[in-house]
């Protein structure tokens, strides 16, 4: 059985697709896993993606495949100059899709896992984290990487396109509450309503992008002094500019405010936007009362995350 875990965003989201840094940690309560077992002789490679009810064969030959995970199979397959072996590849996946959780980017470093593993190789993190960007083109069209490299490497990373990423230190443990709005966006949309906004009126929206960059860099200040009240304070920043960039929704908005109504240090929508999940600081004692708050607003499932001091 192969794996890879599911990723949260901290902060930085859409402009790191613009070059400025972004902040973003594995979630490992979120799990995406290939499962191999031998198919009789002839039979070739069969993907079985339970969570979306699809049956996959797996042919060298299509020209563009419609589907991510046949993709990604025929490009660990080129990789490794291989045939398609009598196989077949169980996925299963617990991470919402289309929530901001990288379930993409998960699902598909955990098929080429198992098919390389399968083959007989062992893929180094590079050679993955390229494949795994590959097949994030169909799903992002035009994707920063940050989702695939923190999967793929599952380290807490500091993030600018385009370089190697850099890991930070964290002065003191922080505690963050993730909540699924339950409601799922398209990243792709997203990134492209951006684009237009910044395309339109450069000087406005291009500042905003350019603030969000300023705002994570000051923030890998405060996880390195463990500082979470002046973390807090940057995210509210973060989301309140997320909006204006028009990818938060009335639901993500809501769920901020009852974080913050509730004593939360900062929250903030993470991800693509207009669904998926809010993230919430906390201190432990807080955490409880911000919970019950979240939900009350509409929470559809809620995990505790601690960001261990290292
Ligand atoms: O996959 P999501 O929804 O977590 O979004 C990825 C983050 C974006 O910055 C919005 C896009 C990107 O490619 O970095």
């Amino acid at each position: 059985m192969h794996s890879a875990s599911a990723k949260i965003i901290l902060l930085g989201e859409h402009a790191v697709v613009y070059g400025q840094p972004a902040i973003a940690v594995p979630f490992p309560a979120l799990t995406a896993t290939a499962h191999a077992t031998d198919a009789p002789p002839g039979d070739g490679l069969t993907i079985l993606a339970h969570d979306v009810g699809r049956v996959l064969r797996v042919h060298l030959d299509d020209e563009t495949p419609d589907n991510a995970l046949t993709y990604a199979a025929q490009l660990t397959l080129h990789a490794l100059n291989a045939r398609p072996p009598d196989l077949s590849i169980e996925i299963r996946s617990t991470i919402p899709i289309g929530s901001g959780f990288g379930s993409g980017a998960a699902v598909t470093a955990a098929l080429i896992r198992s098919l390389s593993a399968a083959l007989g190789h062992s893929l180094d993190g590079d050679a993955l984290n390229t494949l795994v960007y590959e097949v994030e083109k169909m799903h992002h069209g035009t994707p920063s990487g940050i989702d695939n490299t923190v999967i793929v490497f599952g380290r807490p990373v500091y993030f600018v396109r385009g370089q190697t990423p850099e890991p930070f230190s964290v002065g003191r443990a922080l505690h963050f509450l993730v909540s699924d709005s339950g409601v799922s966006a398209s990243t792709r949309e997203t990134v492209g309503d951006v684009r237009r906004l910044v395309d339109s009126e450069p000087e406005q929206y291009g500042g905003h992008i350019e603030a969000i960059g300023h705002i994570v860099r000051e923030a890998r200040g405060c996880l390195e002094a463990g500082d979470a009240a002046a973390l807090g304070a940057l995210m509210i920043q973060d989301h309140d500019l997320l909006r204006a960039l028009t990818v938060s929704s009335g639901l993500l908005d809501r769920l901020v405010e009852a974080a913050l109504g509730a004593g939360a240090l900062g929250a903030k929508l993470s991800g693509g936007g207009r669904g998926g999940n809010v993230i919430a600081l906390v201190t432990p004692e807080q955490a409880g009362r911000v919970a019950a708050a979240l939900r009350e607003a509409g929470a559809h499932q809620l995990w505790p995350m601690t960001l261990e001091a290292r």
